[in-house]
């Protein structure tokens, strides 16, 4: 079974999606940051995005895995941990830009179905529902106002040392998801059979209650 999750920026994808993994003894795929892995290499290698053969040379060596420990996905660029490296802002910065090239996509998703290949699943990003998996069992569609998303990035930035205003932070959110939104490949949106979830007001307990409730009750209508 897969359970997609995409939405906006900060909308809490991630912390129910892994939450919802631990639960239903799922595994975890954060394909955003799989993108902020190969923004992080391009930005260190500096790579010329619009140099198809650098782009191609630098796609054949770039190696990305992922290790589950704990309560814990850490990130590696060709051996090398960068999963605190990859949440700092100049990262966020680059990441729409990056991930919108057709090339990197066809390579990211490459990857994530052949992760959930005859394995349970939650997989969270933009197109999961509409592209990767459209035929996931279950869709969810994250939603949140913007000032609670800023806050929530305020605190993640905060816990790695880094300070950015609320605005900033509201500006910077609302650039990405413009981007994201109207990019031609695999666009941010919703899928039609998605339900969608919006998080403002919700605690993190009763977010991955509510998810889980209705994952639940797919698989026992799928038993039945
Ligand atoms: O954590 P946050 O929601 O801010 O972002 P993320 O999930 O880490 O994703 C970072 C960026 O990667 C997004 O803004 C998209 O540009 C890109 N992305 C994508 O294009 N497709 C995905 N499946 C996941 C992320």
């Amino acid at each position: 079974m897969i359970v997609a999750i995409d939405g906006p920026a900060a909308s809490g994808k991630s912390t129910s999606a892994k939450l919802l993994a631990k639960e239903l003894g799922f595994l975890y795929l954060d394909t955003g940051a799989m993108y902020r892995c190969v923004s992080w290499a391009v930005i260190k290698d500096e790579i010329d995005l619009s140099n198809d053969r650098q782009l191609l040379n630098f796609l054949k060596i770039f190696k990305i895995d992922l290790k589950n420990t704990g309560n814990r996905s850490s990130f590696y660029v060709n051996n090398k941990d960068v999963t605190d490296l990859i949440r700092k802002s100049n990262i966020s910065q680059r990441v729409s830009e990056v991930s919108a090239i057709p090339d990197i996509r066809d390579f990211m998703v490459d990857i994530q179905r052949n992760y959930a290949k005859s394995k349970n699943c939650v997989m969270d990003g933009r197109d999961i529902g509409t592209v990767v998996f459209p035929k996931a069992e279950v869709k969810f569609f994250i939603i949140a106002s913007d000032e609670v998303r800023a806050k929530r990035r305020k605190l993640e930035l905060e816990s790695l040392g880094e300070k950015k205003s609320l605005s900033e932070l509201i500006d910077e959110i609302r650039r990405r998801d413009d981007f994201d939104s109207n990019r031609g490949h695999s666009p941010l949106k919703k899928a039609f059979d998605a339900i969608e979830i919006d998080t403002t007001d919700l605690s993190i307990d009763e977010q991955v209650k509510l998810m889980l409730g209705i994952v639940k009750q797919k698989i026992i209508g799928n038993k039945k």
